[in-house]
């Protein structure tokens, strides 16, 4: 019988990941069908709750629901606990059991795709809000030397350190985008949402270690605004966050189906989609 699953958003339209679903389930021989379906911002647990009705086994999660999530499952993994944000649900046994698989995709996308260690490594976070919270642990639990979170609120982006505090072997310290004058990082990745507004980030010149790796979170049809910024401050290698909305899927599809698809493949068609959408 064929499986059934869904991403949840609003708006959802855009959404990738039925497309990449179907490629993971054609490459591992998986029956399931992979459905967007738009919840209305105050009908998310309706919503979900008529899909696991209609026999759902599994759902993704993204914006803005990811919170309200966290908050209807049962049963939580430590990693979604700590972020307090569930992007991955499993329904079995009349429970919901909620998941993050977001900074796993960020973690492995960075570390396995580009082939970037970060253990060692001297990783700025920009941001402290959801999307920053949800990939704190899995970057810590690669062991980097420090991790330094910068936010617009200053006192968010503290807060988040001391709340992660007990998960670094290094150091973790938050602050301002003032605060990172005179520091250097190895890897900058940006958190924030200020390029869905069109704003550029007030970074201080010199953030760039040699050979340093600029991440934006967000990706689109050409150079992010972030990814831009960093050209100009002279980042040796930038990567937007396509390869971590693929993992964070293999990640979930793993888990529901126990089996873990081959990422490069589904990358690269993304990535051709998006290169013919950009001419
Ligand atoms: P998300 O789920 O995408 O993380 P969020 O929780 O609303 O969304 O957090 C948005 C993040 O982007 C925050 O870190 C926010 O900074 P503040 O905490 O100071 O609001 C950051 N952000 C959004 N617009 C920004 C801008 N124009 N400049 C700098 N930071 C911005």
């Amino acid at each position: 019988m064929t499986a059934l699953y869904a991403v949840f958003g609003n708006p959802v339209a855009h959404s990738r990941s039925p497309a990449i679903h179907a490629a993971f389930a054609a490459a591992t021989g998986e029956n399931l069908c992979y459905e967007a379906r738009l919840a209305p911002l105050d009908g998310f647990a309706a919503a979900l709750a008529e899909f696991v009705a209609a026999g759902g086994r599994g759902a993704n999660v993204t914006v803005p629901f990811k919170e309200e999530a966290f908050r209807l499952c049962q049963r939580l993994s430590e990693r979604a606990a700590r972020a307090g944000a569930v992007n991955t649900l499993t329904f079995a046994d009349g429970e919901i059991a909620g998941d993050n698989t977001d900074g796993a995709g960020l973690a492995r996308d960075i570390g396995e795709n580009l082939a970037v260690p970060l253990a060692g490594r001297r990783i700025l976070l920009l941001g402290a809000g959801g999307a920053a919270r949800g990939v704190i642990a899995p970057l810590l639990a690669e062991r980097p030397a420090s991790l330094y979170i910068a936010n617009r609120s200053a006192d968010k982006a503290r807060q988040l350190a001391a709340a992660f505090a007990d998960l670094a072997a290094g150091s973790i310290e938050g602050g301002s985008f003032g605060e990172l004058a005179g520091k250097s990082f190895d890897l900058v990745i940006n958190a924030t949402s200020a390029s869905l507004t069109g704003e550029t980030l007030p970074l201080p010149a010199g953030l760039f270690a040699e050979k340093a790796l600029a991440y934006d979170m967000m990706y689109g049809k050409g150079e992010t605004p972030f990814l831009q910024l960093a050209r100009e401050q002279g980042a040796a290698r930038r990567a937007d966050g396509l390869g971590m909305l693929v993992e964070q899927a293999a990640e979930a599809f793993f888990i529901w189906r126990g089996q873990r698809p081959a990422t490069a493949p589904v990358l690269a068609q993304l990535r051709a989609e998006l290169r013919q959408l950009a001419a």
